[in-house]
């Protein structure tokens, strides 16, 4: 079973608060959507695997740490995901970027995948999936998938609020990916949305509502 690691450091707490905030506008909420993901960033490479290598100080030649391992790739979820790529993109700056687009039929809340775009050495990248709401996990579930199916082994799943529902359903079907969390909400509604959650994160990024 994989695991579920909620991030809960103060500040990642706060900032969540504030974009909780219905009354914070489409530039706070994105600038605190980086923000978020950027300190979630910082515990989800937390066990990279490192080597020595030597290099020359001013001083001397030395042996110093580097991070060795598999390469990173970040595929945002489109559209919400996008919000979450800057602030991983400034702690990894060397990660490939891919695209997974999903939507959620407003009918049948199942995930359609309408773009798919992804670094051509997908199998040799740790892929880190970004989505900020894990509601119904449909989409999250299906767009592991899409990434399993072009080559991808390696997969953490990062959102910044999960339901249980959520977490339960991607546990289910994919038992070896990790999801990091800044929160586990109490519930799903009869909408699909994450209750207490933060609504719409796409349209709250995008000023679309
Ligand atoms: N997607 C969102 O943006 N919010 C939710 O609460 C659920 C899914």
């Amino acid at each position: 079973m994989s695991k579920v690691v909620v991030i809960d450091h103060p500040l990642i707490q706060h900032k969540l608060t504030l974009i909780r905030d219905k009354n914070t506008g489409s530039k706070a909420f994105r600038d605190l959507v980086k923000e978020i993901s950027m300190l979630m960033g910082y515990e989800i490479t937390r066990e990279l695997p490192l080597e020595e290598i030597e290099i020359e100080t001013p001083v001397c030649k030395t042996k110093s740490m580097a991070i060795a391992g598999k390469k990173l790739g970040i595929v945002p979820i489109l559209r919400a995901g996008l919000g979450m790529v800057d602030g991983i993109l400034q702690l990894i700056p060397a990660a490939k970027v891919g695209h997974v687009g999903l939507y959620r039929d407003p009918e049948t809340l199942m995930p359609v995948e309408y773009y798919c775009k992804l670094p051509s050495d997908v199998e040799e990248r740790e892929l880190i999936v970004l989505d900020p709401m894990l509601a119904t996990g449909g989409s999250a579930n299906a767009a592991i998938q899409f990434l399993k199916d072009r080559g991808a082994n390696c997969i953490k799943l990062v959102c910044l609020i999960a339901s249980p529902e959520g977490i339960e359903v991607v546990q289910k079907e994919h038992p070896d990916v990790d999801i990091y969390v800044a929160s586990v909400d109490e519930k799903l509604n009869d909408h699909a949305y994450i209750v207490p959650g933060l609504g719409d994160a796409g349209d709250r990024l995008f000023g679309t509502k």
